[in-house]
């Protein structure tokens, strides 16, 4: 591990937790994580993926220092998890933050805050503008009336408490509608602008496609796969072509250039090359097709997802 503006990065993490099963060789032990080399850069929304059991917490609470692993390496921030002052440049907001608080939202963020550290000073400031930042501004009632999305507003808020260069969150769209949603996603783009980086973990897959500009897939412990967005969806090279109307002449025309599948007017194949597409094209306009639109057929993140992990 050379480089060090990578502001994640880890090598052959394993981790295996012992049982009183595995001590007395009644079972062997499950390992959770098993080789989990990845890295983050400065300023990139980060989405890790995975089924249930497939490692993501496991993998999280090693990056923030509260778990060790069994073998293998991390860094953070230049430093190792669990340092006191690496961990003051982290915020988090863990998978189910619950708090029953006869306290408003402000005063339990400036408690939160002055656990962190963080100058009263600094705090009046800060608050109100991260309540506004989550929507909670001007909201008066005692937090243990709050609901899940405004639960979930007040974990975000408190996550950015200490304005962190690193921001982890598992599930932060949970509970939330879809304008909610769409306010997250916003602050999280907004954040990256500030140059900061989100680690974020979900199982909303439309959500992670929308805002992560990087998707670590986990599988059973392992890297399954690592790209952008743009490359999980890009689909396996079928097109659509949509025409105005469609004739026996056309149809015939099509059948003799590939195998298509007809839906109404519009005709999905997958050329085998540029050529192949364009025989298409040709075939169709000299049966006299009108064509409307040609269209890749993409694929979402979560068609990718089930592909990978069926594999
Ligand atoms: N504290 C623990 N003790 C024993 N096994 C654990 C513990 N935490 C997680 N595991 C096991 O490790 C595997 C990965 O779990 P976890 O990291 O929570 O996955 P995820 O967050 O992706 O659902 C699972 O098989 C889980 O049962
Ligand atoms: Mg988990």
């Amino acid at each position: 591990m050379t480089n060090t503006n990578a502001v994640i990065e880890t090598q052959d993490l394993h981790k295996v937790y012992p049982s009183w099963r595995t001590r007395l060789n009644l079972a062997p032990a499950v390992p959770a994580l098993k080789g989990v080399s990845l890295r983050v850069e400065r300023g990139e929304i980060f989405g890790l993926i995975g089924a249930n059991g497939a490692g993501k917490t496991s993998l999280v609470k090693i990056l923030l220092g509260i778990s060790r692993p069994t073998s293998g390496a991390a860094r953070l921030l230049g430093g190792v998890p669990g340092d006191g002052a690496i961990r003051r440049r982290v915020g988090y907001l863990p998978e189910s933050m619950r708090v029953q608080d006869h306290l408003r939202a402000e005063s339990l963020l400036h408690l939160m805050g002055r656990l962190n550290s963080v100058p009263s000073s600094i705090l009046r400031r800060r608050i109100p503008e991260l309540l506004e930042q989550v929507g909670l501004a001007g909201v008066k009632k005692p937090v243990k009336e709050f609901s899940k999305g405004m639960n979930q507003r007040l974990g975000l808020a408190q996550a950015l408490i200490n304005d962190p260069e690193l921001l982890f969150l598992d599930e932060p769209t949970d509970g939330l509608d879809p304008l909610g949603r769409k306010e997250v996603r916003d602050l999280l783009t907004r954040l990256r602008s500030e140059g900061k980086t989100v680690f974020l973990n979900s199982h909303l897959l439309s959500e992670i496609e929308m805002v992560c500009d990087r998707i670590m897939i986990l599988h059973r412990g392992e890297v399954a796969r690592t790209g952008s967005p743009e490359e999980f969806t890009r689909g396996a090279g079928e097109v659509v072509i949509r025409l105005t109307a469609v004739s026996e002449a056309v149809r015939a025309a099509a059948a003799g250039v590939a195998v298509v599948a007809w839906q109404a007017t519009a005709l999905r194949f997958t050329p085998r090359d540029q050529a192949h597409l364009n025989e298409m094209i040709d075939r169709l306009r000299a049966a006299s097709a009108d064509i409307e639109a040609i269209e890749p057929v993409k694929e979402s993140l979560e068609q990718f997802f089930l592909k990978v992990v069926a594999a």
